[in-house]
């Protein structure tokens, strides 16, 4: 099966960005024909600061290859080196209409957030699209919020393939339901855009800062807790098993819990949590360039399976003459 996703490197990766698609991306690798990419034409809606975006474009690399991503396995590149991705959105605008972006969610959103739109924030998803339909995939891992842009890339593939035969597969959601939508310390969804995130590779001091702001109710030690009202039980549960769970919400259902205890537990097991893989992504800082290779190997690897999609998409619009 041919699964893929991208991320955008438009901040530091966060745990919501781990659990939501990048753990199940790198589990993919042992049992799929795997496509993994960093989307820095994405993040051109919002960054605009070039030195910033090559940072963490490079960055987003680095956190992927220490995590466990095996570049050997599977198709690893950045968006911008394959041309293809923007040959096909042109392409795709054509069979897009304006009331189906008018519709998108994360444009709304990014709308009531004063976000002043461009016109590639409102294309976005044309470029989603392109990124999935080029590729053949079949099964997109993404967190919950992707899910529109999933049936927006279904609708558009719908209506070209309506067009012009058979050509595009038309790709489904993975979803893991339980992992949809992680909070971030203010208890709204974790997003590199909202300040609100917990990022991967932290330092202890940074973890706990972060871990420590975790915004919780202001119930009394002697009050009863509501686990489930409660955002650092969530970010808890991320990383304990049942029972150590079961242990955690028996204690907030009993006078004497103190959210201060439960957070410098979770600092630690936070720390534990990523620490096999800290050395790792210390060692990848340290050779860039060994890291931009395996980029640009991935890049070439990518074009050819896109290559084959716009030969024929290139045919069937009349491009080829
Ligand atoms: P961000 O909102 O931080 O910019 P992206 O939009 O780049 O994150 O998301 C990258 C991937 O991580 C997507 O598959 C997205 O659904 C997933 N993801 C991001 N934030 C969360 C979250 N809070 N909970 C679950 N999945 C998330
Ligand atoms: N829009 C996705 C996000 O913000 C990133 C993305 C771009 C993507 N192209 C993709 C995800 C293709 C899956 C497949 O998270």
């Amino acid at each position: 099966m041919r699964v893929l996703s991208g991320i955008q490197p438009s901040g530091s990766l966060h745990i919501g960005n781990f659990f939501g698609m990048m753990r199940s991306m790198i589990r993919w690798q042992e049992s799929s024909e795997l496509f993994c990419f960093i989307v820095n034409l994405h993040a051109l809606t919002s960054v605009t600061d070039g030195p910033l975006l090559a940072k963490n474009t490079l960055d987003a690399a680095m956190d992927f290859l220490a995590l466990g991503l095996n570049p050997d396995k599977c198709r690893f590149w950045v968006q911008g080196d394959v041309p293809e991705h923007a040959e096909l959105t042109w392409v795709l605008h054509n069979h897009t209409s304006m009331g189906l972006l008018e519709r998108s969610h994360s444009y709304k959103d990014k709308l009531a957030k004063n976000f002043t739109p461009n016109h590639g924030l409102f294309a976005y998803p044309v470029l989603m699209a392109a990124d999935i339909l080029l590729y053949q995939a079949e099964l997109v891992p993404v967190g919950k919020d992707q899910k529109q842009h999933l049936e927006i890339t279904r609708d558009i593939a719908g209506s070209f393939n309506h067009l012009y035969g058979e050509v595009f597969v038309l790709p489904e959601p993975g979803i893991d339901e339980k992992l949809a939508t992680i909070p971030g310390i203010d208890g709204q969804k974790m997003s590199k855009s909202y300040g609100n995130a917990i990022d991967i590779f932290l330092t202890q001091q940074e973890l706990k800062k972060r871990v420590m702001s975790i915004v919780t109710d202001a119930k009394a030690v002697s009050d009863v807790k509501d686990p489930d009202a409660c955002n650092l039980f969530a970010i808890y549960s991320l990383f304990v098993d049942e029972e150590k769970l079961s242990d955690l919400r028996e204690r907030y259902l009993k006078p004497g819990l103190k959210y201060s205890e439960v957070k410098k537990e979770l600092v630690e097991i936070i720390w534990n949590y990523f620490a096999p893989y800290r050395e790792k992504r210390e060692e990848l800082t340290k050779r860039p360039d060994d890291v931009r290779d395996i980029l640009k190997s991935g890049a070439e690897k990518a074009r050819q399976v896109a290559g084959v999609t716009m030969d024929l998409v290139r045919r069937k619009v009349g491009l080829n003459y």
